[in-house]
């Protein structure tokens, strides 16, 4: 019979109310044959500071124990900023090989957006998750000083690019509209744009199928904002990606609904899946977190097993809940409550 052995990390702040929420929608959307093991780990702030860690050698191998992994969300004021990021989120990208970065982002109906007349948004950005700037390759020398130096240097592979551009290139292919767009910043950044823009150029024979396009990272800021229709998979670079997917929950529906999925297509390592927001400490605790974005992430978690079925049925489920929603204001449980009745019907 069919297994799944789910690492669950509800972090910090929100992070914790609305993990609870996603495992209960995921409790409910699971046929009765699918045996559901899950083990709570408690990464955070609160070991962080109880134990000087982040996430050590034994962690990261019992985490690999594991299918997949649920993440809520890391991140606290009382930790220096970038500890638990680097040492904790990036660490784990990085181990686990997550490099296709997944981020969705559709305007559903009766969702507010802050552009003009309700536009059609529903595409999704593939963002390169283990190189770019973020391998913390770089310097600093005369640091402190009036004259200090610092570089970050941006590392591109031709097998890094190359695994993310086909796998843009196979989720354009199933999609209906399967047009491609690279962002990227090849009149400026001349080495790693050219690796990219030639890299996307030959694989692109190999799917005759799907149109193509290619934009400078800019101009996709102004495109994302006046015209979002335009855009059905972009795939990018680490940073550019990790800017242009904020603006993206923004148009979208806002970070209440913006999911992502750190993948390893190859499934040597679990993907993780969160929820693009942050743990939002202002609002912990109160019942106020919106928990759709965790739930699409579980929708995002669920595709990536295999469970194609179960995944749609979730997104249908925050669809209508969003649809239905008006100005209703409900606790974090009572959307996951209301979401687990939908998904089990
Ligand atoms: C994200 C976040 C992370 C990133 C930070 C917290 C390191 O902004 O998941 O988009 O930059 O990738
Ligand atoms: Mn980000």
């Amino acid at each position: 019979s069919r297994s799944i052995n789910l690492a669950v990390i509800p972090g910090d702040g929100i992070g914790q109310e609305v993990v609870a929420q996603g495992l209960k929608v995921l409790n409910a959307v699971l046929p009765q044959d699918v045996k559901l093991e899950t083990k709570e780990f408690d990464f955070g702030a609160k070991r962080y500071h109880a134990t000087g860690e982040t996430l050590t050698d034994a962690d990261v191998e019992e985490l690999k124990q594991h299918d997949a992994i649920l993440l809520g969300a890391i991140g606290d004021p009382s930790v220096p900023s970038g500890v638990l990021e680097r040492g904790f989120l990036l660490k784990l990208r990085f181990l686990f090989d997550h490099h296709v970065n997944l981020r969705p982002s559709k305007l559903l109906p009766g969702v507010a957006t802050p552009l003009k007349g309700q536009p059609e948004i529903d595409f999704i950005v593939v963002r390169e998750g283990t190189e770019g700037p973020y391998t913390g390759n770089g310097g600093s020398i005369r640091t402190g000083t009036p004259h200090e130096v610092a570089t970050e240097v941006s590392v591109n592979t031709a097998f890094g690019v190359e695994r993310v551009v086909r796998d843009a290139f196979a989720r354009a292919q199933a999609r209906p509209r399967k047009k491609l767009t690279l962002v990227h910043k090849n009149n400026v950044l001349a080495y790693a744009g050219h690796l990219w823009t030639n890299v996307f150029n030959r694989v692109a024979k190999e799917f005759p199928e799907v149109t193509t396009d290619y934009i400078h990272v800019d101009a996709a800021t102004i495109y994302l904002v006046t015209d979002p229709g335009r855009f059905d998979v972009i795939v990018t670079d680490n940073l550019f990606g990790d800017i242009i997917t904020d603006l993206a929950a923004a148009v979208s529906g806002g970070i209440g609904v913006a999911a992502s999925g750190n993948i390893n297509p190859s499934r040597e390592f679990p993907s993780m899946f969160e929820p693009v927001h942050g743990s939002a400490p202002d609002i912990a605790g109160q019942g106020k977190a919106d928990p759709s974005a965790t739930v699409l992430s579980v929708g995002l978690l669920l595709r990536h097993l295999g469970f194609e079925a179960e995944a749609a049925r979730i997104e249908d489920a925050v669809s209508a809940d969003l649809a239905e929603r008006g100005e209703t204001v409900r606790t974090t449980e009572q959307i996951g409550d209301a979401l687990a009745v939908r998904v089990a019907r």
